[in-house]
């Protein structure tokens, strides 16, 4: 009998972790627990998410909270130690990049309890970015890496890590996006905003590099605001953003953007669906994007992401008002031309879970 301890902190955590202990339930006698650090807390940015996704209650809750980089890592470890001690699993699964997984992987990997890494090997090469320390990290600890696409099985034997701890297994968010799409579809959150049948762009920023400088966030907003002129421009906004903006003075510049609460995942995707552009500098939308066939702005110099521009529906633009604009007028051309033919990376397929959990199984 195999026992899997998942552990989720953050909101993109959970729409993979779901797919992932559903596909575990199938398989007879896995026992399996679910741990939330508690990284995200408010009922926006984590229950609601446990409500959509059809996510089991945690077994525990460490209940973490915000804090500087250093004093949430150093909790979550704390706190994860006895939970380990005590449920004591073959297997502690993470997932993606925030500072839960390399937490987690941290302690684990120290009391020699085998980590399986989801998402691993994605690399930005960008060290100003947390999640790339965190990617780096857990993946040179972690014992089982499970990569969603093939530049991750290339990124990791790059660095020496040997073949036999890497599996292509495919993409667990797309996993669930496939799993929920009809349902997300079927809640139509487009005519509820008033947006049915229109042309309208989605759009999330909470980047640390996008936000936290006032000039960069000034300039984002400006370009929001340039095309808030010509179609609804629908941003629901992460806590950090929403107090940036105040604590800027730019709330002038969000005037004629629609800033919403954080939004559920089911919300979000049936947004996302009929959108006729996204801008984010989000890692989950630009794969959404890719699946759902909708173009995706990027304002990053670099992802983690490549095959989403290779083979999806992605492109990076920089964090200025000029070169966003000029990237949308790009995008609407493309699109009135006819001339966009998004298609669909190796292993996305929505069995990656199933795969995951085969594996896990047996080694
Ligand atoms: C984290 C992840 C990031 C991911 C993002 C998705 C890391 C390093 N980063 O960033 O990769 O894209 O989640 O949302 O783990 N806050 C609240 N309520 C909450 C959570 C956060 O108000 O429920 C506010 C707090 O002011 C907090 C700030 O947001 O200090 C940042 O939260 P934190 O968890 O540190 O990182 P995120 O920016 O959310």
């Amino acid at each position: 009998m195999t026992s899997l301890l998942h552990v989720v902190g953050a909101r993109p955590n959970f729409m993979k972790v779901a797919p992932v202990l559903r596909a575990g339930a199938a398989i007879p006698g896995m026992r399996q627990y679910l741990v939330h650090t508690g990284q995200h807390y408010d009922a926006a940015m984590s229950d609601r998410f446990f409500t959509d996704l059809g996510l089991p209650t945690p077994d525990v809750n460490l209940g973490v909270g915000s804090g500087s980089h250093a004093v949430q890592t150093a909790r979550i470890m704390t706190e994860f130690e006895p939970v380990l001690d005590r449920l004591a699993p073959d297997w502690v699964v993470v997932y993606g990049d925030v500072n839960s997984t390399m937490a987690c992987t941290l302690v684990a990997s120290k009391k020699s309890v085998r980590v399986a890494h989801v998402e691993a090997g994605l690399r930005s090469r960008d060290r100003d970015m947390p999640e790339e320390i965190n990617r780096l990290v857990t993946d040179v600890l972690a014992d089982l890496l499970l990569t969603p696409s093939r530049d991750a099985n290339e990124n990791l034997a790059a660095e020496g890590v040997p073949s036999e701890r890497v599996h292509l297994v495919g993409n667990v968010m797309v996993d669930t996006l496939l799993h929920l799409r009809e349902k997300a579809r079927a809640l139509n959150a487009p005519e509820a905003h008033g947006l049915a049948g229109k042309a309208y762009a989605f759009c999330t920023f909470h980047r640390p590099s996008n936000v936290d400088h006032a000039g960069t966030l000034g300039e984002i907003l400006g370009a929001l605001d340039d095309l808030a002129k010509r179609m609804p421009v629908i941003f629901p906004i992460h806590p950090r953003t929403r107090q940036r903006i105040s604590e800027f003075g730019l709330g002038h510049l969000a005037e004629r953007v629609t800033l919403l609460d954080p939004l559920s995942y089911l919300d979000t995707v049936s947004l996302v669906d009929r959108s006729t552009l996204v801008l984010t500098d989000s890692g989950g939308l630009q794969e959404e994007t890719t699946v759902l066939g909708v173009p995706c702005l990027t304002a990053r110099p670099n992802t983690e992401r490549p095959v989403t521009i290779t083979e999806g529906t992605n492109r990076l633009v920089p964090s200025e008002r000029a070169g966003i604009n000029a990237a949308i007028e790009d995008v609407l051309r493309l699109r009135s031309n006819g001339g966009f033919r998004p298609g669909r990376p190796e292993g996305w397929d929505g069995r990656a879970s199933e795969r995951i959990v085969a594996l896990l199984d047996r080694v």
